[in-house]
């Protein structure tokens, strides 16, 4: 059942917060974990919706997951000692748990239906079969139009392949890494941007054999040694940037504010976002910043700051790619056009968030207008609000939406708010805590 929830103006954000585990980390950990010899434990995983989902496909291939005093444990099965699953493996709305399993699926001898909810069976699979029917997975499937419910079949007998990447996806590039993890030889991907690289990071922490190069305009090949053996380690999952997006916008819009979002992950590959604020004038400040298990993190002190309006152009959207609705939703309360390029990509993302950007964006007051894949936001200093947005089961579009109408002269109201779920659960009493003015309706 649907749940809405009503945002109104608020102001004098204050305190210190943590948010929750990085989700693409947490993914990464339960995967390595279960393909390493040995025991891996993490602290830190996000508890969520869409990790709960990599975990339970996980335990039912055969690794063990066990949860205790916020810790958690996997007992690894080795690089390709996974087994069938006696059912399908349900993948709820989650599209980087799915792909990164269709990787580790493809290097095992199995039979294996994958499926999902109504908005992930909308997305395209192609771009991960495509590759790995490629190195030997048995698809079933025309690539260019494949979406769940799949029905594919691995090999222990994988090749490894040199795939360019036709689109910029951390997930693809890590579906086929974790495939290559299972081929003989070295496996290559090479990728015309570059995008998050925690498999890469989290690879060599586990001690697989991994070589980067750099190729010139932003382009990378990433090379993993097949037959690889990892082993068990210790992972402590940073803070998610993608869900302090939210924090640090509410703070900027609402006046008055001064907070403090503590243990964000600060890796280059994902702070597009930050460094976008801050060309358009956000007083923002990293404290502390060091680094745990691999990753740089840090505090980052967010204060009420009047905006400016900023080009961001196609090369930048790969370390902020999640970010676009929240930061479209900012340029609103900036001061002229702010111009996003390149945005194909999130037409293909839990909704078509490029779509559902500019309609929400209309419906409260604020000219917005979409030309290709270009999002241009008019942005007058105040958002007049007064809306119902529809979320179209897409957590980040409804947090957006929650996070605008706390700025916004009148109230707005997301339509439903159990989305949220898959990705940041404690959303609206974090918001709370620091002063967020929610309230059902
Ligand atoms: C992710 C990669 C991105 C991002 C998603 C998480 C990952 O997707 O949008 O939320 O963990 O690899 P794409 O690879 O499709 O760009």
């Amino acid at each position: 059942m649907k749940q809405p929830l009503t945002a109104r103006s608020s102001t004098r954000l204050s305190g210190r917060v943590r948010v929750p585990g990085d989700k693409s980390i947490s993914h990464r950990a339960l995967i390595l974990g279960a393909l390493a010899t040995g025991t891996t434990r993490i602290t830190g995983l996000l508890e969520a919706e869409d990790v709960a989902a990599t975990a339970n496909a996980l335990s039912a291939l055969g690794a063990e997951v066990e949860r205790s005093n916020g810790k958690v444990t996997v007992r690894g099965q080795g690089i390709g000692g996974l087994r069938a699953p006696s059912s399908p493996l349900d993948f709820g709305n989650s599209g980087t748990a799915t792909r990164l399993m269709l990787g580790v699926i493809a290097g095992h001898d199995m039979q294996v239906e994958l499926t999902g909810d109504a908005s992930l069976r909308r997305r395209p699979m192609g771009r991960v079969l495509a590759p790995l029917a490629a190195m030997g997975l048995q698809t079933g499937a025309e690539a260019d139009r494949a979406t769940l419910p799949l029905v594919v079949r691995g090999t222990s007998d994988l090749l490894p392949i040199v795939y360019g990447l036709p689109v910029p996806s951390a997930q693809v590039k890590s579906a086929v890494l974790l495939a290559g993890l299972h081929a003989p030889g070295r496996t290559t991907v090479i990728e015309p941007l570059a995008t998050r690289d925690h498999t890469e990071r989290m690879l060599g922490f586990f001690g697989a054999e991994l070589v980067g190069e750099e190729r010139g305009e932003g382009a990378r090949a990433v090379t993993v040694c097949g037959d690889a053996e990892l082993h068990g380690a210790s992972i402590a999952v940073p803070g998610d940037p993608s869900s302090a997006a939210f924090l640090i916008a509410a703070a900027l819009i609402a006046p008055g504010s001064d907070i403090v979002v503590e243990g964000v992950l600060l890796n280059p590959t994902r702070s597009g976002f930050i460094e976008t604020l801050l060309e358009m004038g956000a007083n923002i400040e990293t404290l502390d910043r060091r680094d745990e298990v691999g990753e740089p993190v840090g505090d980052l002190r967010v204060r009420s700051s009047a905006l400016k309006a900023v080009r961001v152009t196609h090369e930048r959207a790969p370390s902020m790619i999640d970010e676009y609705p929240i930061l479209a939703c900012l340029a609103a309360f900036a001061e002229g056009e702010t111009a996003m390029e390149g945005l194909a990509e999130l037409k293909v993302k839990e909704s078509d968030r490029l779509a559902a950007t500019e309609a929400g964006l209309a419906a409260c007051g604020v000219a917005v207008r979409v030309a290709g894949d270009d999002l241009f936001v008019d942005g007058k200093g105040a958002v007049e609000g007064g809306a119902r947005v529809e979320t179209r089961m897409d957590h980040r579009v409804a947090m957006a939406f929650l996070t605008l109408g706390l700025g916004a002269r009148a109230p707005v109201t997301v339509d439903d708010v159990t989305m949220i779920g898959t990705s940041f659960p404690g959303f609206v009493p974090v918001m709370t805590r620091l002063g967020a003015n929610f309230a059902s309706c």
